[in-house]
């Protein structure tokens, strides 16, 4: 039996040998949810600082036409919390029009305190105007055993679909994991760059092992990475993997961990959301051309 080319494309036999850039046509990469079996693509925005903008039309005017973009071109996850300023407030607006709201998993958190949590909580579904939020994760594990226990109430309601947590930098490990060890989590939010490791060692380990779909907070660590290679060009080596700009060179690396379901880059630009999205299409790279990607970054 001869296999023509696209039997072969499909059953990913080619992969490896594909050079060109990861062009718009190709499917987006999705990741299952460990705890549902259900796939989201493996790319989603994230809204703090960018999305805290005055709710008046014309602030509001370039965030509706990214988060339009960026559905139109097939993402899903978009993360906000009620401590992003406006943020919520911005997404109350967006995506009640045009039928985004149905098109979005969307994903917020709770950093409240005791009774005050639940109360947040509704203001959330108030200030989004929804009555459905997909996910909800305690953020930086705060009040974490109170705020799991409402959350799981509000899951078992029917108003939330998924219950997880947060955390945002190296030192709150330790916390983070005796935390999944401990409770069932649908998942996880951590930060995780290719300047900034840790996380892969234990906590993307454990969370394959727990069952934990992974968000990665702070891909590109806010400037940081975009500031070390600025006026370098990008390694010819990395069309090999469908790698265009830097923006795709730093998020397939961060996607290529198995363990991770989606980073959720701040992108709040039309231009961004375009490189963004194509990280999760094409190949990734295998683990010798991720050792060579650290290596480059390591000497930048
Ligand atoms: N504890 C927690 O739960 C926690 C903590 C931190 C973050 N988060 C979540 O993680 C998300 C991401 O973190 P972050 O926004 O702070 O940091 P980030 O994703 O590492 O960096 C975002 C910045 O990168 C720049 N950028 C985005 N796409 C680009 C592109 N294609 N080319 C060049 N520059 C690009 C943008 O800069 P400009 O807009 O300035 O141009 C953007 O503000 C947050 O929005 C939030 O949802 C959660």
């Amino acid at each position: 039996m001869t296999l023509d080319r696209r039997t072969l494309l499909a059953a990913g036999a080619l992969a490896p040998f594909v050079t060109r850039s990861a062009s718009a046509e190709e499917p987006l990469l999705l990741r299952k949810i460990p705890s549902s079996g259900e796939a989201l693509p493996a790319i989603g925005i994230g809204t703090s600082r960018r999305y805290e903008v005055e709710p008046t039309p014309d602030k509001i005017a370039p965030l509706r036409e990214a988060v339009e973009r960026f559905v139109a071109l097939g993402g899903r996850v978009i993360d906000t919390a009620p401590s992003y300023g406006t943020a919520e407030d911005v997404l109350g607006q967006i995506l009640p029009e045009g039928g985004l709201r149905e098109k979005i998993f969307l994903a917020s958190k709770v950093s409240e305190r005791g009774k005050d949590g639940l109360a947040q909580i509704e203001r959330s579904f108030q200030r989004m105007k929804t009555d459905k939020i997909d996910l909800i994760a305690v953020h930086n594990l705060v009040d974490v055993d109170n705020n799991l226990a409402t959350l799981r109430a509000l899951k078992q309601q029917g108003r939330i679909r998924y219950v997880g947590v947060t955390v945002w930098a190296d030192r709150q490990y330790p916390d983070l994991e005796a935390v999944m060890k401990r409770e069932t989590l649908d998942f996880i939010q951590v930060n995780y760059a290719i300047d900034s490791r840790l996380a892969a060692e234990r906590i993307l380990p454990l969370a394959k092992d727990r069952g934990m779909a992974v968000m990665i907070n702070v891909p590109f660590g806010r400037d940081r990475l975009f500031g070390a290679v600025k006026g370098k060009p990008i390694p010819d080596w990395a069309a090999a993997f469908g790698c265009a700009n830097w923006a795709q060179f730093f998020l397939k690396y961060v996607i290529a961990n198995e363990a991770v379901t989606c980073p959720i880059p701040g992108m709040a630009k039309v231009a961004y959301v375009e490189e963004n999205v194509g990280a999760a299409r094409g190949r990734l790279p295998d683990a010798a051309e991720r050792k060579k990607m650290e290596a480059l970054i390591d000497a930048v």
